[in-house]
């Protein structure tokens, strides 16, 4: 369990893992518009959650691929908490966490363009593949994020 030190003895904040059958569901589909995908997404993997006075207010999913690789399934922060760094010190743990295990490498998939792009790099995640027409092939319905429409998928590495 990784303890950030709280600011505030009324706002105690952690980060914990917990089992991924007590997965905040409706958190995570905030990354990913399929809650079929999210419930395949949990299928052996690691959840870790953001706490805060109690309340989970962060999740983020890691899947092991196996060869000492995961991939970050999902990463979300509730609306209200965004731009708080929350997601930021939740990323740090988790990349922490695997590194402390002996994981070599945690890949992620992401859109083309958005905000999401620079906040994984900021944290040294590098581009290394391009997956074309991804979201029209795995999705039902189109998938949009501020307006634009989602096709292709980057996947980004970080060596841990
Ligand atoms: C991605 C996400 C987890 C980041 O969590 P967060 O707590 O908002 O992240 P941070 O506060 O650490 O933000 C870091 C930077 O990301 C950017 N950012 C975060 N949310 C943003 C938003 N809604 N719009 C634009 N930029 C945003 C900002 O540049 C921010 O830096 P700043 O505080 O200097 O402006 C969160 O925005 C989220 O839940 N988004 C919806 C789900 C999603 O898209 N997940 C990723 C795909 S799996």
């Amino acid at each position: 369990m990784t303890t950030i030190t709280p600011q505030d003895h009324l706002h105690e904040q952690h980060i914990v893992e917990i089992s991924t059958a007590d997965a905040p569901i409706a958190l995570l589909l905030l990354a990913d518009p399929s809650e079929q995908k999210v419930r395949d997404s949990l299928k052996g993997s690691k959840c870790f959650v953001y706490e805060q006075s109690g309340a989970v207010i962060g999740a983020c999913v890691v899947q092991p691929l196996g060869f000492g690789t995961y991939e970050l399934m999902s990463i979300a922060v509730l609306p209200e908490h965004q731009k708080n760094g929350i997601g930021t010190a939740l990323l740090k743990s988790v990349i922490c966490t695997l590194r402390q295990a002996g994981v070599a490498k945690l890949e992620v998939g992401t859109g083309t363009f958005g905000y999401q792009l620079a906040f994984y790099q900021r944290q040294g995640f590098r581009v290394t593949s391009i997956e074309k027409d991804f979201f029209i092939n795995n999705y039902k319905e189109p998938v949009f994020d501020s307006g634009l429409q989602l096709f292709d998928m980057l996947r980004l590495t970080l060596k841990l």
